[in-house]
């Protein structure tokens, strides 16, 4: 049988996962002209305080990750195509964090409320304008690079699913382990 992810491991994929899938679109439709208000404060609500904990997930994962490598990859996957499996990956976890860290300073640095770090009182960088303008254009370049990835990832996924069936969805799906 082919070996899987930890149970830890597939609960933190798919956690992180269907937060992002909804940060994304939420993202997007928040800095649209003419949204009414109270939409566009409750999506911007939404984003800022969702993309700290996928953040700090990240930061959970990355040390689970370093503590339990993940299970290698069944000998029918082509070396070229695990090559390109592990760079994806490895991408993901940096455009994630990235991601978080600019959408952080870009809002801290920018003097706007991050509501739930601040009502715990956690510390935020002092304004700076400057600062917070440059953080907002590395986080839409760094949003432009990660949509297509996590399109090709998913869609990757969901071809071993769907076509080849050849155990790589099982490896990540939370039903393997039972
Ligand atoms: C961690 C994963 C995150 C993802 C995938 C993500 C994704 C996006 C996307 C797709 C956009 C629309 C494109 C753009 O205008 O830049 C956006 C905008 C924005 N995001 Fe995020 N974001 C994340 C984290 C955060 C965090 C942690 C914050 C703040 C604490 C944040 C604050 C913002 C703000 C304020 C905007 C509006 C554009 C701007 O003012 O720069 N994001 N985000
Ligand atoms: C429909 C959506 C998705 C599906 C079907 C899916 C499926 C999978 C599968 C099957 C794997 C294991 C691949 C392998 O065995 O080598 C995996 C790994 C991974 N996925 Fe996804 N995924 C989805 C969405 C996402 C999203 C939105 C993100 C983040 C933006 C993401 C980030 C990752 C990362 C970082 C790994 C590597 C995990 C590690 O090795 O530590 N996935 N995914």
């Amino acid at each position: 049988m082919t070996e899987t992810y930890r149970p830890t491991a597939r609960f933190l994929h798919w956690t992180v996962a269907a937060i992002v899938l909804c940060m994304i679109p939420a993202g997007l439709i928040m800095t649209t002209e003419g949204l009414p208000r109270p939409v566009q404060d409750t999506l911007f609500i939404f984003h800022k305080n969702a993309g700290v904990i996928v953040g700090l997930l990240m930061l959970v994962r990355l040390a689970y990750r370093g503590a339990h490598p993940p299970p290698p990859l069944p000998a029918s996957v082509p070396d070229w195509q695990a090559r390109i499996a592990r760079l994806t990956h490895g991408l993901l976890y940096a455009l994630l964090i990235l991601m978080a860290v600019s959408g952080f300073v870009r809002v801290t640095a920018g003097g706007f409320p991050l509501e739930g770090w601040d009502a715990l009182g956690l510390p935020r960088l002092p304004k700076m304008e400057a600062v917070g303008k440059a953080a907002s254009s590395l986080h839409w370049a760094t949003a432009m690079v990660l949509i297509p990835l996590v399109l090709l990832h998913a869609g990757a996924a969901l071809h071993h699913a769907l076509v080849r069936r050849d155990g790589v969805f099982a490896r990540m799906w939370p039903a393997a382990g039972r």
